[in-house]
């Protein structure tokens, strides 16, 4: 029998979020972290050229490392390439989304904030979810350029700017605004910050749970399906449970002991290509 495995991709490190989330849902899973870092942030980038980097990127991975499952750890990308992913590749591939569905369930005063990279909150697929599920609240969206490498920097080994995260925070400090969505996959690895800034947020939501769900759904469906061979995955806890990280530009100076905090434990390959 083998482990599980499954595919983050990211821009940097902010699919590092997800992996932790789903390391708490699927302890015994085997984990391959891959970041297009080299054209770090995505959010810059023409839509056709996130979407060709994505698949490129994934693609070369895959070859070298099948996995069962890929999850496209970041929403910059999961908005604009998850149809010619798809379409592309065999292997499964769940998307994040800023998770404005959960947000409006949660919101008592129906005042919502979205806090996610510039390139999300103008994405056409955002005025789609907000007018499906959250038509009758209303949604503040806050875009900060400097955030994502605030956090990337935070990574290598720089403290956040404190005073500049919570200036930047200012639009969301209103009264009625009882929920937050992180609509992006950097942001939770700052969560405490973000609630020193923001003390009077009550709800404060991520993709984090539900990505780990999903993904947890399709590796079932392929242990059952009895056709296949090798079908049934060793399920005992995985204490080192990432086996290549993959980055395509410099890997960050701190990455490995940030990730061991998170209990995403390296097991052997570091690679730059
Ligand atoms: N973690 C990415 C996201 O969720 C980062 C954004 C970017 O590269 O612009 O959107």
């Amino acid at each position: 029998m083998r482990r599980p495995r499954v595919m983050l991709f990211d821009s940097g490190v902010g699919g590092l979020s997800i992996a932790g989330s789903l390391h708490q849902s699927l302890p015994w899973a085997e984990l391959v972290y891959v970041a297009d870092n080299a054209a770090f942030p995505y959010g810059g980038l023409a839509e056709h050229t996130v979407i060709d980097r994505t698949l490129a990127t994934v693609r070369s991975s895959l070859d070298k490392l099948p996995c069962d499952v890929l999850v496209v750890a970041c929403n910059t990308a999961s908005t604009v390439a998850l149809p010619a992913l798809r379409a592309a590749l065999k292997v499964p591939v769940v998307g994040v989304v800023p998770a404005i569905k959960p947000a409006a369930q949660l919101s008592v005063t129906r005042h919502i904030g979205l806090l996610a990279t510039p390139a999300t909150v103008r994405r056409p697929y955002l005025d789609e979810l907000i007018g499906s599920f959250a038509a009758d609240c209303r949604v503040e969206r806050l875009g900060i350029p400097e955030l994502v490498h605030w956090i990337e920097r935070l990574v290598a080994g720089s403290p956040l700017p404190g005073v500049e995260l919570c200036e930047a925070l200012a639009p969301l400090r209103q009264r009625s605004l009882d929920t937050v969505v992180l609509g992006c996959t950097h942001y939770p690895l700052i969560a405490a910050a973000l609630r020193e800034c923001l003390p009077n947020v009550r709800f404060w939501v991520d993709s984090g749970e539900a990505i780990a769900r999903r993904t947890a759904w399709l590796l079932d469906q392929q242990a059952s399906d009895e056709t296949a061979v090798d079908s049934r995955f060793d399920t005992t806890p995985n204490p080192e449970p990432v086996l290549a990280v993959r980055f395509s530009g410099d890997i960050p100076a701190g990455l490995v002991g940030f990730m061991a905090a998170l209990g995403l434990g390296v097991s052997a390959e570091l690679h730059c290509s």
